[in-house]
């Protein structure tokens, strides 16, 4: 009878951390729009980062930055890059982060939220998006960052 009890108590426990576990990637998830940052970016980014985010927008292809412009698309990097990390670049621009200055800070026309619902959609072009922590084979379409 104790015995039956503890296990319950096992599986009372282990369901409560799976129930945290899921509504924390749930809240973390829906904290950006991506239909609506999707507009946003077609907006600001793609002159820059490409309509598709591969880095190369006709900014790129004219003034030729060097570094280029984040590939968005190479889940073998973009995946390794924390939500808090990326906001902050895009927030307050690729030199807080020590990032080219190139790419500016958004915080004068983006508010808070329209910066996680474009970082939602820039989260939404990368491949691999299931990236679990193992580290990827590198993506071959990745430009080296110089
Ligand atoms: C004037 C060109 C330009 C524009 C416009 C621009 N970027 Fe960038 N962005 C860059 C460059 C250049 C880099 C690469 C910086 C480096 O490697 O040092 C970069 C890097 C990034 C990164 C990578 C940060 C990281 O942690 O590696 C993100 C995310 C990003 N940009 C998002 C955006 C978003 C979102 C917008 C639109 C709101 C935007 N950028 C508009 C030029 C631009």
């Amino acid at each position: 009878m104790k015995k039956k009890q503890s296990i319950l108590k096992i599986i009372v426990q282990v369901a409560m951390i799976f129930g945290l576990i899921v509504s924390f990637t749930a809240t973390t998830m829906a904290a950006g729009n991506v239909k609506r940052g999707k507009r946003k970016y077609n907006e600001y980014c793609t002159p820059c980062h490409g309509k598709n985010g591969e880095g190369d927008g006709t900014r790129m292809m004219v003034e030729k930055f060097d570094p280029p412009p984040r590939n968005h698309t190479d889940g073998n990097y973009m995946n390794r890059r924390t939500d808090v990390l990326l906001f902050k670049t895009i927030k307050e621009g690729g030199k807080s982060q020590n990032f080219s200055h190139i790419m500016p800070q958004w915080k004068h026309i983006l508010n808070d939220k329209q910066i996680w619902d474009v970082l939602a959609y820039v989260r939404s072009l990368a491949k691999n998006p299931e990236w679990t922590g193992t580290p990827l084979p590198p993506d071959p379409k990745a430009k080296p960052k110089q």
